[in-house]
């Protein structure tokens, strides 16, 4: 892959944007290549958890590539958006716990990518924004469904509707990251959160993230009786008969078998 690199360290992938050039801006070949990364990381089991992050210190992914988008017409353009919706709801609908990890500009294509991941976290010099509008478009890539859906209402259509930018600290403060850390530190910030999830008995973290996501969509009751399924199912699991005697046992399990 060009843009796009792939590492593991231990249990946890690291998928980088690299365009730095183009402030990692996503272009056609990008989201195939990004679509192929997240096959590659559904198909390997020993993934618990996928960071997200860009390359260089400037950018998280500064949009969609506005090159290539100058001279689409109606019909590209539709291709365009629906090839970066399947992309980004492929990565929504992993049942491993992602982290956006936001090193630099969050914008467009790049903040809708960090709102299809479970967390995110910034470093200090990071800024988000939703600047279509000020180039003639909407948001293409879920911006228009999901921010709103982190923020709220309110927000989202101020952010949307302005175009403008915030920075890191104002993102937390209206809860579109959880957390911002300095930006050297971001990748290993991103990389503790990581271990410490992926230390966990991995089959009941990706339960809890299917019916975290499940139970937003669907009345309580449905939602709560989802629950009563996952929570059961664990009991069919070796890690709960593990987990359960090593406390009884009054000692610490070395590593979840996942299962
Ligand atoms: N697409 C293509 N190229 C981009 C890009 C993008 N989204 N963002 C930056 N680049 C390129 C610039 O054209 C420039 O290339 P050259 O050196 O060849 O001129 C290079 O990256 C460096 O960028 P700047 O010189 O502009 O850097 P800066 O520090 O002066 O400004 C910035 C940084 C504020 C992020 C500015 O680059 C910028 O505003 N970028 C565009 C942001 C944007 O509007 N994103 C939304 C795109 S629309 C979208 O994403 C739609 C969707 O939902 C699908």
């Amino acid at each position: 892959m060009e843009n796009i690199s792939y590492e593991k360290r231990e249990n946890v992938a690291i998928l980088k944007i690299s365009r730095p050039k183009f402030l990692n801006a996503l272009n056609t070949q990008t989201l195939l290549e990004l679509n192929q990364a997240i096959e590659d990381v559904k198909n390997d089991k020993d993934v618990y958890v996928l960071v997200i992050t860009g390359e260089g210190s400037k950018a998280f992914v500064a949009g969609a590539d506005i090159k290539e988008m100058s001279n689409m017409s109606v019909f590209e353009s539709r291709e365009f958006s629906i090839l970066g919706n399947s992309v980004f709801r492929k990565i929504e609908e992993l049942e491993i716990p992602t982290i956006a990890a936001i090193n630099g500009f969050a914008l467009g294509g790049g903040c809708e990518l960090s709102l299809c991941c479970d967390i995110r976290i910034a470093s200090e010099n990071a800024k988000f924004g939703q600047p279509e509008v000020t180039l003639g478009i909407t948001p293409g890539f879920g911006g228009t469904q999901r921010l709103a859906r982190v923020v709220g209402l309110s927000k989202a259509k101020e952010l949307i509707f302005t175009g403008k930018m915030i920075d890191a600290n104002e993102a937390l403060n209206i809860g579109l990251v959880n957390k911002v850390v300095p930006t050297e530190n971001i990748l290993d910030e991103a990389l503790l959160l990581a271990s410490q999830i992926a230390k966990n008995a991995p089959l009941a973290v990706k339960m809890c993230k299917v019916a975290i996501n499940k139970g937003i969509d669907v009345d309580i009751n449905t939602g709560l009786s989802y629950e009563a399924e996952i929570f059961s199912h664990c009991f069919s699991t070796e890690d709960q008969k593990d987990a359960m005697a090593a406390f009884l046992e009054k000692r610490k399990i070395d590593k979840f078998k996942n299962r």
